[in-house]
């Protein structure tokens, strides 16, 4: 991954909505697609918004037995994405042989974990899922057994890209979203940070949508927020 922009979730209904948006920049982006839009445009999104010059974040979360799983990443290498994504909680055999599987036609190619959605509360995870530990020790556990595993880094909420630096290293991707810029809605995120927390923090990426893609002018938007990471960024 050459670069670290913003990322800007296309969180859109078509690929129609995609086009107008992207049409409204001159620049190279880096943008996540989500199963929203996978589902319904398929690979040629991916061709399309490649052939504009940006970068893609395929954010589709696989997490399956590990032979499925591996040769769903080996049709996922021959699509010309940067990033892609795995849940933890499919285990470290998993996450092997998604990381075989996405080299498999391009090297280049970065894989990270979901570690706990933000959407798990604490209860969740002791009731529903039966883990006994806080949230921070459930986030770190999968984030060690991620880079164990051979993986890139995680997708963590911002309050927990501490943690996982202290233990992981900077190196390790801590991608967040949650990101809200100063005296905007905070939407349905719960626990949200700034561009510029985000970075003390110790994330590496900051994954924005709707404060960016609902924005009145989204090129101004986009242009605040990328210079306010990147200046507490580098
Ligand atoms: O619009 P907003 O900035 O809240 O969008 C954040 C993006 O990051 C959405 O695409 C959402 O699905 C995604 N995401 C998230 N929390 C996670 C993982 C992904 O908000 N834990």
């Amino acid at each position: 991954m050459q670069n670290n922009l913003p990322i800007i979730a296309l969180d859109f209904e078509s690929a129609e909505a995609v086009t107008q948006f992207l049409n409204q920049f001159d620049e190279p982006l880096f943008v996540k697609v989500g199963m929203e839009l996978f589902y319904q445009t398929g690979p040629s999104l991916i061709t399309d918004i490649k052939k504009r010059g940006h970068s893609i974040f395929l954010d589709l979360k696989l997490h399956d037995i590990p032979n499925t799983v591996g040769k769903a990443m080996e049709g996922l290498s021959k699509l010309d994405v940067d990033l892609v994504n795995v849940h933890a909680a499919g285990g470290s055999e998993m996450m092997k042989r998604a990381v075989e599987g996405i080299r498999k036609y391009n090297s280049n190619i970065k894989i990270i974990a979901v570690t706990q959605l933000t959407s798990t509360t604490e209860t969740m995870l002791r009731d529903e899922q039966n883990i006994q530990s806080t949230m921070d020790e459930a986030v770190l556990n999968y984030a060690r057994l991620a880079q164990l595993s051979g993986l890139d880094g995680v997708v963590c909420s911002p309050l927990e890209a501490n943690l996982v630096k202290q233990e992981l290293g900077e190196s390790f991707l801590k991608v967040t979203p949650g990101i809200r810029p100063e005296n905007t809605s905070s939407d349905d995120q719960q626990r949200i940070t700034t561009p510029e927390k985000a970075s003390v923090l110790g994330a590496t990426h900051i994954v924005v949508g709707r404060p960016i893609t609902q924005s009145e002018n989204p090129v101004t938007s986009y242009q605040k927020i990328k210079e306010s990471w990147l200046k507490s960024h580098d």
